[in-house]
């Protein structure tokens, strides 16, 4: 049986959340693997509308849910998404949520670091979630995180809290603030401790045993590839690394288990927070894109910069991350443009290129090459099937395909779960 690992192809919020939500139907287990509540999937059900950050988007479904070692998992976001989640009638237990006992914890000192350093960037900050990502993962690279299964052993966690106050206290004392108090923060984790503990286990030995039993998995991809900390906009990315391959390291099963690589790409582009953007939008055009978009961000409801789809960006983040196939999400939003724009290329100092440099300074001053199309009559929102769209959005899904040298998977046309087109099931083989 195929397995199926869903990445945003762009700078996230491209739909993954509904994509998953929509896909959980034909999974067994649905996996996250990597980033923390920095996230923000928007599933629409009927008339009911949920948010997550940290929780795998299969949990709405009840599909078994886990929390791979490759997320950083902050305790209390954990449990209040929980509460908020139960009091929408969606029910969590063992039997249907486990987390990796080795994800390491997103501590508040985490959260504090990330905004005093925001703060102290200027015009050079990165424009974070501000939840403590960087930081987490800095501590996990660095051997000085703790992690879910400490949370058992607390009387024996002297030497790891030497380590990491002995490192936040230096950095601490450069914003002028007090040394970590590590007897607040150990009575902190004394008391979170439970509620993290009920579902910890080593879920890379249940992974392993659910597919050897011929699970269908879903890994669940957060962020996207252009903000993958290596094939990024480097340094206006997040900490993790985004791509397809995470999917085995951050969940503690091979290589092989990834399966097929569904891109979600939405039908135009956006991003939030700092760094280059070649296609974005400063007019009129750019504020109707985010306005039908309704492009707020859920974590931080941040308005989201808007552009014109850029296929150079996503052949290359198609071909970085192996991609079989893409959701081509938010089409219903292109409906009623008189003409869309599509980039094709880059002019960079009086060359053209078709792919995106690696140097901050080439990235933020290359040049759009578009190629203009008329757009179409009608509507594709709420569209079913490829009988419903429009000939000219059909001729623009095959345009946006043929750019990026990938078939097109599903096609979304609205919010709500039902709204969407399959061309190819991506767990058939
Ligand atoms: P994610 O982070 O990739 O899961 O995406 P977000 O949930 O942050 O942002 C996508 C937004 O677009 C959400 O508000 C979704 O409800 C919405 N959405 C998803 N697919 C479609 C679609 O095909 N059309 C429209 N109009 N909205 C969509
Ligand atoms: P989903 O899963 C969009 C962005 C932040 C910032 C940069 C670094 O909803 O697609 P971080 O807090 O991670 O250190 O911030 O990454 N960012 C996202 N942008 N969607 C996301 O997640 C994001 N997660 C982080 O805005 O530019
Ligand atoms: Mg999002």
């Amino acid at each position: 049986m195929a397995n199926v690992t869903v990445i945003g192809a762009q700078w996230g919020d491209e739909g993954k959340g509904k994509i998953v939500d929509w896909l959980a139907s034909r999974a067994d287990a649905v996996v996250r693997f990597q980033g923390g509540h920095n996230a923000g999937h928007t599933l629409v059900v009927g008339e009911q509308v949920y948010k997550l950050s940290l929780l795998p988007s299969g949990i709405v479904r009840g599909t078994l849910s886990i929390i791979g070692n490759g997320v950083v998992l902050d305790p209390w976001h954990l449990k209040s998404e929980i509460a908020k989640l139960e009091g929408q009638g969606v029910k969590i237990s063992r039997e249907n949520f486990a987390i990796a006992d080795n994800c390491p914890l997103i501590l508040p000192i985490h959260g504090e670091l990330d905004v005093m350093r925001e703060n102290a960037a200027g015009a050079g900050k990165i424009g974070t979630t501000g939840r403590g990502i960087g930081p987490a993962y800095e501590d996990k690279v660095g051997r000085r995180a703790i992690r879910v299964c400490d949370l058992a052993h607390l009387d024996a966690l002297d030497s790891q809290l030497d380590r990491l106050c002995a490192h936040h206290d230096a950095l601490r004392a450069g914003f002028g603030q007090p040394p970590v108090d590590r007897e607040a923060l150990l009575a902190s984790l004394r008391e979170i401790a439970p509620s993290v503990l009920q579902f910890a286990e080593p879920v890379w030995s249940r992974l392993n045993t659910v597919r050897k039993a011929g699970a269908r998995i879903l890994f669940e991809g957060a962020q996207g590839v252009l903000l993958d900390v290596d094939h990024g906009t480097y340094p206006f990315v997040t900490s993790s690394n985004t791509v397809s391959g995470t999917a085995a390291s951050g969940s503690g099963l091979g290589p092989s288990a990834t399966g097929f690589v569904l891109g979600i790409v939405k039908a135009y582009t956006t991003r939030v927070g700092s760094g280059p953007f070649p296609t974005e939008l400063e007019d009129e055009t750019g504020q109707r894109l985010g306005e039908r978009g309704h492009e707020f961000g859920t974590v931080t409801g941040r308005k989201r910069r808007c552009g014109w789809f850029d296929a150079v960006l996503v052949r290359q983040s198609c071909a970085i991350s192996g991609v079989t196939g893409i959701a081509l999400t938010k089409l219903d939003v292109l409906d009623g443009f008189e003409t869309v724009k599509i980039c094709t290329g880059y002019r960079l100092n009086g060359k053209v290129l078709d792919f995106f440099p690696s140097h901050a300074a080439g990235q933020a001053n290359v040049e759009p090459i578009y190629e203009e199309m008329d757009g179409w009559e009608g509507t594709t929102a709420g569209a079913r099937s490829w009988a419903d769209l429009p000939a000219q959005a059909i001729k623009y899904i095959q345009r946006v395909q043929e750019l990026i040298q990938t078939p097109v998977a599903l096609v979304s046309t609205s919010p709500e779960r039902e709204d969407t087109i399959l061309v190819r099931d991506p767990f058939v083989d």
